[in-house]
């Protein structure tokens, strides 16, 4: 089989900006995870998820699907719900540090990065 993963903690590091990419990844999913970082998603796109059920939200350039989110967010559901399928980043960063997106949702699961905003 083919690789085109670049190998090392460096790397990793490098691209994510932080040497704490959790060990337990194949380098399969290290791939895939890449590969939705780099794609970039229309704000008409965005907006399709605009349910509870489906339920994304832009904060700064990230696109974020905080579906399975919903449920557990300190601030309740319905705020959240407010920007559903819209650009959350003004209201967010009155409201939070921009590390709590990691802190509870990336690293935990329940928020999942679909891409960067196209400009
Ligand atoms: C994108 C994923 C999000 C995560 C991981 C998240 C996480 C959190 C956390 C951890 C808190 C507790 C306070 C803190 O530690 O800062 C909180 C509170 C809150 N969040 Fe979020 N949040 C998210 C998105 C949003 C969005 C899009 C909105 C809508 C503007 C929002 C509105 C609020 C509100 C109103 C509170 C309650 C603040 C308070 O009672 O003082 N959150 N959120």
């Amino acid at each position: 089989m083919t690789s085109f993963a670049p190998k090392g903690p460096h790397v990793w590091a490098r691209i994510f900006g932080s040497r704490s990419f959790p060990k337990p990844f194949s380098s399969q999913a290290r791939c895939r995870y890449i590969a939705v970082c780099k794609m970039s998603v229309s704000a008409e796109e965005v907006a399709k998820h605009n349910k509870d059920s489906d339920c994304w939200v832009i904060v700064g350039d990230q696109v974020l699907d905080v579906t399975a989110f919903l449920s557990e967010h300190p601030g309740g559901k319905k705020s959240i719900m407010m920007f559903a399928g819209k650009d959350a980043t003004e209201e967010f960063d009155m409201l939070h540090d921009r590390k709590v997106i990691k802190k509870y949702g990336l690293d935990e699961g329940t928020v999942v990065l679909k891409g960067t905003i196209k400009k």
